[in-house]
Formats: structure tokens, C-alpha cells, sequence
């Protein structure tokens, strides 16, 4: 199998891996998810068969990579990885499925970002456990088909729109992951402590979770970099001042906004005179690609109240001024 496939993956979530929970007790939060999952699981189990292909969705850093690997633990299988985009060929796709024990995990990460010819490989192998491939030359080519062993797809997305239907069809199970509160982020934050046998108390805790945009990858980079400071400035242990401190350098604010986001809101008010408008607008103003501003910085902003968006595009909404300490005009002429 081509080793692109998997390496980009592995090397990116190397550094995460000894934070990661392995089972589904120690993922913490989303419980609507978690307590129809641990059913799914249970019962494929109890019927020997593997369980239904699942779609995972939600921004960034939520926990979908967390969560598929889960799964596979949980129904003591093995999981094979690859990520949408470096599936380039049939062969690709061939090769990794031809690698599948019986009710195995294939993890497909931005699947969104596949190509459609792949995706239609795709199809008979999730409902059918088949590959129709083509063999043969000019004339003579014909489809053969290879049966699979039973497995699931695990698919996670950030943009599950960008889904086809017939894909997003074959998915018997689709869980949308929603942003942590500041209580499970607490909760997140203590683990990855325990995990790092780093102390932090629980106001530095609460702080640090305020400020981690309801994301668990940012409350654990958090984490690193206040652990950082606590060594060389403080005794080690993360307190409430050494937290503020760090956070501060970082330039996150009390909400978790970090400058882009201050620049897309100012952008709007500023430029735009509080919105509507274009999300290319934006974009260009502030010189990101409009699906990073999609999926990485408007949920957020639209969940906390800061961005509204409607037909005629993106507002900045008072609470957005409130906070930028700018004083809100309603402008009705304009
Ligand atoms: N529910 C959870 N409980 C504890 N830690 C979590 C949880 N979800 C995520 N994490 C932590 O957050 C980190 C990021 O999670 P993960 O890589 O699974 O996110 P993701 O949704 O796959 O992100 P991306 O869309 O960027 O691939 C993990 O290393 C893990 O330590
Ligand atoms: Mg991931």
C-alpha cells in the first residue's frame, strides 16, 4: 500500500496520542453520541456482525479521530486509516480494503475530500461488502467483482454537507459532534494532568477551559504551553496566575477568540459596517480561505452569538461589538 496513505496522518497525531483516551468511558462529554454508540456497539457484538458504517461530523478538534479509534477498541477490532484527498486511485482504495479482517474498522478521515471516482468504489463495498473492478483492455474490459470480508466505515467530516447523498445514505449511523462545555473541558483539562502528571488547580482549570473555544485539542495545546510556563516561571504547578499569563501571550481572549477571529468580526464591523456580507468578502479582508473561515472560525462564533448569518450574508451581531468594546450602531440606511 502506498505509504502516503497513512504517514501524513500518523505524524500529525503522534503528539496527541498519549492524551487520547482509548475507551469510551474516558471520552468525556458528548453523551447523546456516546450512550447510542455504546448501544450500536453492544449490539453488533452480541450478533457477531460488524457494526453499521458510522459518520462523524463537527469542526475541528472535537474529537472524531478520537472517537473512531474508540470504536474500534471497544469492538476489539483492528482499525486501518486513511484520509479522503490521499486516496487518489481505485488501487488505493483496493489496497487498503483488501487488507481488512472480518469487522474491522476502516477509518476514512476528510472524507468529504475524496474523489467521486473512489467514492463510487465505495458504494458496493459499504452495502454490499463487494469491489467491482475492471480488468481487461480496450475491447475486452469487463467489471469483476472480489467479496469483502464484513467491516465498518468510520467516516469523519468537517463539512458533512459537502457529502454526496448517495454517500452520506449508505451511513446507517451519523453522529454530529458538538462543542464541549466548560465543565467537560474541565474535565479534559484534569485528565490530560493526570496523563502528564502535571498538577493545575481548579481555578487554573476553570480559566484554561473558558478559554479553550468548547474544543478539547485546544484546551490540551493549552494545557502544554501553560505546563511550559508553570516550568520555567512558576514551581511546576499550574495556578490561576501563571495560567492568565500564558493564555495572555498566546493572545486568546476571555472567550476563547483568538486574532483571526478579532480580525474577521473587526473586519465586519470595521469594514463592512457590521454586515451583511459575502463570506468571499471577508475572506479576502482578512487574507484566509473561505473554508477555513467555514470550518475552522465561524461555528464557533455562530454558537457563541458573536456572528449571525443570513440570506444576505454574514452579521456582526451587538454581542460581537459588546465584547470587542466597540460601540454598536444600528445603521437602518444602510
Ligand atoms: N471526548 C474527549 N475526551 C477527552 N479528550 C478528548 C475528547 N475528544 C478529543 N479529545 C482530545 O482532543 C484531541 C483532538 O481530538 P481529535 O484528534 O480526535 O479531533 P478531530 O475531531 O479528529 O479533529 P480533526 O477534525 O482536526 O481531525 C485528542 O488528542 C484528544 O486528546
Ligand atoms: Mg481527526
Amino acid at each position: 500500500m502506498d505509504d502516503r496513505i497513512v504517514s501524513a496522518e500518523k505524524l500529525m497525531e503522534d503528539s496527541e496520542n498519549s492524551i487520547r483516551p482509548l475507551t469510551i468511558d474516558e471520552y468525556i462529554g458528548q453523551s447523546e453520541v456516546k450512550e447510542n454508540i455504546k448501544v450500536y456497539i453492544e449490539a453488533a457484538k452480541m450478533r457477531g456482525e460488524s457494526l453499521d458504517h458510522v459518520l462523524l461530523y463537527g469542526p475541528p478538534g472535537l474529537g472524531k479521530t478520537t472517537l473512531a479509534n474508540i470504536i474500534a477498541n471497544e469492538l476489539g477490532v483492528n482499525i486501518k486509516t486513511a484520509s479522503g484527498p490521499s486516496i487518489e486511485k481505485p488501487g488505493d482504495l483496493a489496497a487498503i480494503l483488501s487488507t481488512l479482517e472480518p469487522n474491522d474498522v476502516l477509518f476514512i478521515d476528510e472524507i468529504h475530500r475524496m474523489p467521486s471516482y473512489i467514492e463510487e468504489i465505495l458504494y458496493p463495498a459499504m452495502e454490499d461488502f463487494a469491489l467491482d473492478i475492471m480488468v481487461g483492455g480496450e475491447g475486452n474490459s469487463r467489471s469483476i467483482r472480489i467479496n469483502l470480508p464484513p467491516f465498518t466505515l468510520v467516516g469523519a467530516t468537517t463539512r458533512a454537507g459537502d457529502l454526496t447523498s448517495p454517500l452520506r445514505d449508505r451511513f446507517g449511523i451519523i453522529a454530529k459532534l458538538q462543542y464541549y462545555t466548560i465543565e467537560e473541558l474541565m474535565d479534559i483539562v484534569k485528565r490530560t494532568s493526570r496523563v502528564l502528571n502535571v498538577p493545575i488547580e481548579d481555578d487554573a482549570a476553570l480559566e484554561l477551559a473558558s478559554r479553550s473555544r468548547g474544543t478539547p485539542r485546544i484546551a490540551n495545546r493549552f494545557f502544554k504551553r501553560v505546563r511550559d510556563f508553570a516550568l520555567v516561571e512558576g514551581n511546576g504547578v499550574i495556578d490561576l496566575e501563571i495560567t492568565k499569563k500564558a493564555l495572555g501571550r498566546l493572545k486568546v481572549d476571555n472567550k476563547g477568540l483568538d486574532s483571526t477571529d478579532h480580525e474577521l468580526l473587526m473586519a465586519i464591523i470595521k469594514k463592512f459596517n457590521g454586515g451583511p456580507v459575502g463570506i468571499e468578502s471577508v475572506a479576502s479582508a482578512i487574507g484566509e480561505e473561505v473554508t477555513t473561515i467555514e470550518d475552522v472560525y465561524e461555528p464557533y462564533l455562530l454558537q457563541q452569538g458573536f456572528l449571525k448569518r443570513t440570506p444576505r450574508g454574514r452579521v456582526a451581531t451587538p454581542l460581537a461589538y459588546e465584547h470587542l468594546k466597540i460601540e454598536y450602531q444600528n445603521d437602518l440606511f444602510n
